[in-house]
């Protein structure tokens, strides 16, 4: 590509978080997310400060507003209460039922990953020196490290160092067939299931998106949060579905590390932190590893086993630098196999496995925030041909198809395609670009 053409990239990826930016936050895409996700607000303050560091700050402090007593940040944010194109809406949730969950900001009752240590940080290091954002990095350091606490409080409750997702959209990835088995134990009564109407499908073509059979124990899991009040002891008693999850894990740990850089900076208590992180990183990789498949997977906490796929939370271990020089030779040896094999990087599971589906969301196609962590992961091991290759995909995806949600795997395929799949002009895909011309 000409030096013109990554400058008009970078403009449209401007343009893009100019035009989802909603006073105060900026919504992933119009109608099918219409609110404030949390993850994605991470990755979307890092691009929102390259031209706007005020609304790069906002955007935190907003979804800040909706954390929880007990030191929750919800996967939603419904600063509207006027917008029906989504379901499940505030109202489904009820998360008030909770009296930890503030009035206002409405939010959902579950949580996602928890990206925001490593934003703070990439914003501290592109801004060392603005007052405003070195008194924002202090106040909301306490509350980061709050959020932090409930995961090892609530969600590693036999302080292993593990935490663990009770809903597959916590974990991000939601229809990832790494889930599948342990839906499958779910036995679904439809008379005891509440009536619900799905709005994806009707904005997002079908076969893009997770079939009805998942979501139905997405809403049984919603609505079992909900009869318990979101209270996270019952929870962790009663749900079906408890996994500890290795992207998720991955990312608490790499935020784990910028909290303890940024708390030094500022004179603050780092000790409990170090702690969580000491055990963490140990634990991870002795129970997450495993050597056959020479990849990290997720644990099955109720089934008591690992879940044996290769898939991409695997990989973000290199951007929290848990794997050892051997670990990550094999790691980087999967992702050159799949280029020399005619794939984009990074598929979000294995290419080869009969699950494997390169055009239905977590099941195969690539994901632009995903490619943004391993890159930076690979670099720090100095996997340098590795890394150019994972952003240069992303990047010719998103000049030769638009800034869309998630793009097609296999390149045979994709040679055909004009788009990519699910949302267009989704934010995090242009944070992620931006940054990558720009800065990675
Ligand atoms: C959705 O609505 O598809 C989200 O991924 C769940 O948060």
């Amino acid at each position: 590509m000409t030096r013109m053409d990554l400058e008009e990239l970078s403009n449209s990826a401007r343009i893009i978080l100019e035009k989802n930016w909603k006073e105060g936050f900026t919504i992933p895409t119009s109608k099918l997310y219409p609110f404030q996700w949390n993850w994605d607000s991470g990755f979307t303050s890092i691009g929102l400060s390259y031209f706007n560091l005020d609304h790069a700050i906002q955007e935190l402090e907003s979804l800040f507003s909706g954390q929880w007593e007990n030191g929750m940040v919800p996967h939603i944010i419904f600063h509207s209460e006027n917008e029906k194109t989504y379901f499940p809406n505030f109202d489904f949730w009820n998360s008030n039922v909770n009296l930890g969950a503030p009035q206002k900001p409405k939010s959902s009752g579950i949580t996602q990953p928890a990206v925001h240590g490593f934003v703070l940080e990439n914003l501290l290091h592109k801004f060392p020196d603005n007052d405003k954002l070195l008194a924002f990095a202090k106040s909301v350091f306490p509350k980061m490290v709050n959020l932090h606490r409930f995961f090892y409080q609530y969600r590693d409750p036999e302080k292993e160092g593990l935490t663990f997702i009770f809903h597959p959209w916590e974990s991000g990835r939601d229809n990832s067939p790494l889930w599948d088995n342990s839906l499958d134990r779910i036995a679904i009564d439809k008379d005891k299931l509440p009536h619900y109407e799905r709005r994806d499908t009707s904005l997002a073509p079908s076969d893009e998106r997770p079939t009805s059979y998942q979501y139905d124990r997405y809403v049984y899991l919603l609505t079992l949060g909900k009869k318990y009040k979101y209270d996270e002891r019952a929870i962790f008693e009663e749900s079906p579905f408890l996994i500890q999850d290795t992207l998720m894990n991955a990312v608490l740990i790499r935020s784990n590390d910028s909290l303890i850089r940024i708390g030094e900076r500022f004179g603050f208590d780092i000790g409990e932190i170090r702690e969580w992180q000491s055990q963490s990183k140990k634990m991870f990789s002795e129970k997450l590893w495993n050597e056959k498949l020479e990849t990290y997977v997720v644990y099955d906490l109720r089934a008591e086993t690992q879940v044996l796929h290769k898939e991409i939370g695997g990989l973000t271990a290199l951007y929290a630098e848990i794997a050892d020089e051997d670990k990550a030779q094999k790691l980087n040896r999967y992702l050159l196999n799949l280029n020399e094999n005619g794939f984009y990087l990074c598929p979000s599971f294995d290419v080869e496995s009969p699950l494997f589906d390169s055009k239905r969301y977590w099941r195969g196609p690539i994901w632009p925030q995903m490619n943004w962590m391993i890159y930076h992961g690979l670099k720090k091991y100095g996997f340098d041909e590795t890394a150019n290759i994972v952003k240069s995909d992303l990047i010719e995806l998103v000049s030769k198809s638009g800034f869309y949600e998630y793009f097609e795997s296999q390149k045979s395929v994709a040679s055909n395609m004009t788009t990519g799949y699910g949302g267009g002009d989704f934010s995090w895909t242009a944070a992620c670009t931006l940054d990558l011309l720009k800065g990675g």
